[in-house]
């Protein structure tokens, strides 16, 4: 028999419809992303194409006007961002946030508590737990940052690393929470070009493990190297998708770079 089914693979990300505006400014319009599981999917546009608040939406650490995000089956347009983690799905923000006055391994840590969500209490009643909990984060972190590259910067204050460094940190930490997809707003942005090569190899190590990741970036030679799919966002909205050498020959994308 000449079976042509194929099963569909179900997007472990996937928005639709999204929208949101700043007074008069929409800074995303009717957007929509599918993300496929063990995928890289690059988001690329223009500075002020709305990636950066796109982001915001799909993690909602911005509200949408309207639209919906379903993530591993479920909408989650309406959980806290702290939730959202919990559940697999972990972004970077274009600006490293990492905290200056604290060394690299405790800013580990602090993304490994958030995740559990501890109070005073449990701490109290499950002390116990909690030390051999502690114990295994810090562990793991120490793993992470050994595989990153930062294990001989674990006990410097993270505000006295480079730019680049801030990055490694930053996607370090999203590890800590054994996220599914990870979204990484510019991890290129202002790295240079050895530690570039450094977070791509890391980017693509991981991936060959199963995790999917979501990037924006402006470095054209990271989205050719690490993605399958490339979405282009132009003024808010879908402006083409597919391959990434579909989208370097694709004459809207280079209009609308041009156009900028
Ligand atoms: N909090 C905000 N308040 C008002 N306007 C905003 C806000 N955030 C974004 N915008 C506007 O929305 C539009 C999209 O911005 P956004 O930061 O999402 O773009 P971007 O594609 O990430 O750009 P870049 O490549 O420069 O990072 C811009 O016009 C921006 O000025
Ligand atoms: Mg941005």
């Amino acid at each position: 028999m000449n079976d042509t089914t194929t099963i569909p693979i179900l997007p472990v990300l996937s928005a639709a419809g999204l929208v949101k505006s700043f007074g008069g400014v929409v800074a995303v319009n009717e957007a929509a992303i599918e993300v496929v599981p063990g995928s890289i999917t690059g988001l690329i546009g223009p500075n002020g194409a709305g990636k950066t608040t796109l982001f915001n939406l799909l993690s909602n650490f911005i509200h949408p006007d309207r639209g919906r995000v379903i993530f591993d089956g479920e909408p989650i347009q309406n959980l806290p961002p702290h939730e959202i983690t919990q559940r697999g799905m972990v972004r970077t923000f274009q600006v490293a946030r990492v905290l200056s006055r604290l060394s690299v391994l405790e800013n580990m840590l602090l993304a490994a508590q958030q995740q559990t969500g501890e109070n005073f209490w449990s701490t109290w009643f499950l002390g116990g737990r909690i030390a051999k909990e502690e114990r295994e984060a810090r562990d793991r972190a120490m793993e992470i940052l050994a595989s990153i590259g930062l294990v001989e910067k674990a006990q410097d204050y993270a505000g006295g690393l480079s730019g680049g460094q801030r990055k490694l940190l930053e996607i370090a930490r999203a590890l800590m929470t054994r996220p599914k997809l990870i979204l990484l707003d510019e991890p290129a942005a202002g790295v240079n070009p050895t530690l570039i090569h450094q977070i791509c190899e890391y980017i693509g190590d991981r991936n060959r493990q199963g995790m999917s990741f979501l990037i924006i970036e402006h470095n054209m030679d990271v989205i050719m190297s690490l993605c399958d799919r490339v979405y282009v966002l132009a003024e808010g909205s879908n402006l083409a998708v597919g391959t990434p050498s579909e989208i370097q020959t694709n004459p809207n994308v280079l209009e609308a770079y041009l156009g900028q």
